[in-house]
């Protein structure tokens, strides 16, 4: 599908072994080594990269202009998986433009999404088979997996000139982490998350 075409276009959603797209034009797969330092039990996380470089979660999207009035889509796999006690997820991000919203909807698996605003105030929301998530304005967002066996995978949209502001996740976290507690997700607190105010002393 040449970029900037203005003709309407149709993909499908295979529903396979492994849910994708019949077609798409971008193919981002995120490892292992790419989430340095995002999760807590840093000893696990380096003896989980010793043995092997994990592919996390993957991204099929079809590319559009990214400006405004257009909308990006597409499907996010986060495959499951443990590192200490912390599920597989997604990087999570802030758009680069605030002021833009996304709605994911869950077509497999189970898991949460962790969300937080720049004032820190936070929210998790539990997303299972049909789940409909409106992420509003300003609020940074990570898929979570906590199925032990399945794919959590969700359709998203958002529009197409939010971007990306993976930077301030990377510095500060999130407020929330979903750890696994006799085989159960459990919600909990960061311990290395640091409240706006004090981040600025
Ligand atoms: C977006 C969406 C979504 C997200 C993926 C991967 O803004 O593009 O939120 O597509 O990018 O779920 O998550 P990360 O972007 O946090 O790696
Ligand atoms: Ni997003």
């Amino acid at each position: 599908m040449p970029e900037g075409t203005t003709q309407p276009f149709v993909t499908h959603v295979l529903k396979a072994e492994k849910i994708v797209f019949s077609e798409y034009d971008h193919h981002i797969q995120r490892r292992l080594s790419a989430m340095k330092g995002q999760y807590l039990d840093q000893a696990a996380y380096q003896a989980l990269l010793a043995r092997e470089d994990a592919l996390l979660y993957e991204v099929y999207e079809m590319r559009r202009p990214e400006v405004p009035g257009e909308l990006l889509f597409g499907l996010s796999i986060v495959h499951p998986g443990i590192v200490g006690q912390e599920y597989f997820m997604t990087k999570g991000h802030f758009h680069t433009v605030l002021e833009t919203a996304e709605v994911y909807y869950c077509l497999r698996g189970e898991g949460f999404m962790v969300m937080e605003t720049p004032e820190g105030e936070c929210k998790v929301e539990a997303l299972r088979l049909d789940s409909v998530l409106y992420v509003p304005p300003r609020w940074a967002h990570r898929s979570v997996n906590t199925s032990s066996d399945t794919d959590l995978v969700t359709f998203f949209v958002y529009p197409g000139h939010s971007g990306h502001d993976y930077g301030s996740i990377e510095q500060q976290g999130f407020r929330k982490l979903i750890l696994a507690r006799d085989g159960r997700p459990e919600i909990v607190d960061n311990p290395r998350w640091h409240s706006p105010e004090k981040r600025k002393k």
